[in-house]
């Protein structure tokens, strides 16, 4: 990864519809990301995600409710922000298509395009499917028996003279880029597929949508120079990943690590996006990833079927077990790679239990307990020697090589289950070293006991590795984290809970600072970690497999 600057993003969302688990899962993942970036590369990572605004059904469902597009584009606008305040997204803007500085910016870029001759007038006829807002090709909409493949619902055949882009003058830059570079279009599934689309041969690309008496084509940005013409919603819509950065402050953010997205719209992200940079000279992303999809019992979810889980439904997960363990669910068994992912609540109990409340929560527990018990919640002196039946300095630096690499990788499930697997290591060797038998065989009177040693050893050896796992999670538990480090009175700047970007303060340590086990900011002996005798606060609270699952409100 480039440590000079991290730039990511999400699909921006139709603001048409209502949040639900794809929308927050994509923009979940991009947000531990770019939490882990944060801890990695301080003060050099932007995080972006938004809305899609200009599409026809905006203007007829706001017509069906009595409101302007506009109003209806803010209110909804408004609940995808409130969303993913609500599942504590840190992204660093929220662009709406709508806004001022967007459309400026896409003029500004059309007019380029133009000028280069890249974008010119013609005429243009296909099928067209309507819900979806796209033309298809012959050959797809033949496949798809001149039927929408999403919907079901008929193509239409459409007629119209058109703004279109050149995208036949970039097919061979464009297959060299990706057979060339193995980073550019992930998963691997994917990569083929868009290579394979791309043996069929490129047709230019209509960008632009006549403008008529209804007011449905009235809404969205008009080609400059022609205001019988509003630019096509997509390409309106991917200009929003420049549009955003495009300001003296910003522009080195460009280009981005990565475009998170769903597997649907692998097209427009992998052949139209980049072939438009190359045409206006920019850089091209280092990668574009494209998960897979949540389903409900092997179907897809749709409004026709009524099986969406919809953000009340995570509203009430989460006011139960925790907006942390509805991330972890999300990221650690999510439709990451290139197969689609079932939402079972059983599974959801599942590895709740397992992780988060015996794995991370009952740890933390355990050896605050002890500590507070033993060492009168201070923090014992990490006793020089070979550890006591495991090396975690070695531990906590597979750890975090584990989080970086997966995360390089874009696995990751992977990468932050390395910081559960941490944990289970500490308990395992709790288990193992049995310090609260130890503690039995300690003199009172004797302070230099070699048994009050190795329970010292012991003890030390959990707190500091636990502190290195909680930070590595941070990214997806970030609030759990937060907890955590102020119940054990540790900073909690460092939880993965800062915002912003600028220019990094030299001064602040690297992860890999942070996560050297016994290092310049690791514990410090006699710190207090709890009052003594104290009960530590459960962070998680073990689920009953039995109980009902969540209903929304
Ligand atoms: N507005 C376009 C994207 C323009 S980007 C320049 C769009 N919007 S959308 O509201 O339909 O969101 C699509 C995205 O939401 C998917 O690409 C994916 O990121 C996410 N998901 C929507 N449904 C999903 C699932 N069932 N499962 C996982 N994520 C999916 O397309």
């Amino acid at each position: 990864m480039h440590s000079d600057r991290v730039y990511i993003t999400t699909p921006i969302y139709y603001v048409n519809d209502r949040p639900h688990i794809g929308h927050c899962y994509t923009t979940t993942i991009a947000d531990a990301a770019a939490r882990l970036a944060r801890l990695r590369f301080p003060g050099a990572v932007f995080f972006l995600t938004g809305t899609d605004e200009h599409a026809e059904k905006v203007v007829t469902t706001a017509a069906e409710r009595g409101l302007t597009p506009i109003q209806w584009a803010d209110r909804n606008a408004e609940q995808f922000r409130l969303a993913f305040e609500r599942i504590g997204i840190s992204n660093d803007d929220f662009i709406r298509t709508t806004q001022d500085r967007h459309k400026a910016k896409v003029h500004e870029y059309i007019r380029r395009l133009m000028a280069s001759g890249d974008i010119y007038l013609g005429e243009y006829s296909g099928w067209y499917d309507v819900n979806q807002e796209e033309y298809l090709t012959e050959t797809a909409a033949k496949e798809a028996n001149y039927h929408s493949p999403v919907t079901g619902r008929p193509l239409v055949q459409r007629s119209e003279p058109n703004y279109f882009f050149n995208l036949p003058k970039y097919a061979a830059a464009l297959h060299e880029k990706i057979a060339g570079d193995p980073l550019f279009v992930l998963p691997e599934a994917r990569r083929n597929e868009v290579l394979g689309r791309l043996r069929d041969g490129l047709q230019p690309v209509p960008v632009s949508r006549p403008v008529t008496a209804d007011p449905a084509t009235q809404f969205g940005i008009r080609m400059p120079g022609d205001e019988s013409h509003r630019i096509y919603v997509w390409i309106d819509a991917l200009f929003n990943y420049l549009s955003c950065v495009d300001t003296p402050e910003r522009r080195a953010f460009w280009p981005p690590q990565v475009h998170l997205i769903g597997k649907e719209i692998l097209w427009f992200h992998c052949i139209i996006w980049p072939a438009l940079l190359m045409a206006l000279g920019e850089k091209l992303p280092r990668s574009i990833y494209a998960h897979s999809f949540w389903v409900r019992d092997g179907r897809k979810m749709s409004k026709s079927l009524g099986n969406f889980i919809d953000l009340e439904l995570l509203a009430a997960y989460s006011d139960r077990y925790s907006i942390d363990a509805v991330r972890w669910y999300l990221i650690t068994q999510g439709p990451l790679g290139a197969t689609d992912a079932d939402f079972s609540h059983a599974k959801f109990v599942e590895v709740y239990n397992a992780d988060l409340a015996n794995g991370l929560g009952n740890c933390a527990s355990r050896v605050a307990n002890m500590i507070g018990k033993y060492f009168g919640g201070r923090v014992p002196e990490p006793v020089a020697g070979p550890h006591a039946g495991s090396d975690f300095s070695e531990l906590c630096r597979i750890a975090f090589r584990d989080v970086v690499d997966g995360a390089e990788r874009f696995d990751y499930a992977e990468a932050f289950r390395a910081g559960i697997r941490l944990v289970t290591a500490i308990d395992g060797y709790i288990n193992a070293t049995e310090p609260f038998k130890l503690a039995k065989k300690i003199d009172p009177a004797n302070l230099d006991d070699p048994a009050r040693r190795e329970l010292g050893r012991i003890l030390w050896n959990c707190a500091e590795s636990l502190r290195v796992a909680t930070l590595l999670l941070s990214p997806v538990l970030p609030n759990k984290a937060a907890d955590l480090f102020k119940a054990w009175g540790l900073p909690a700047s460092r939880s993965g809970l800062e915002r912003g970007f600028g220019v990094a303060p030299a001064s602040l340590p690297t992860l890999e600072d942070l996560c050297t086990f016994g290092g310049p900011h690791g514990l410090k002996p006699g710190h207090a970690l709890i009052e003594p005798d104290a009960k530590p606060i459960p962070l998680f609270a073990r689920a009953d497999p039995a109980e009902e699952p969540p209903k929304a409100a």
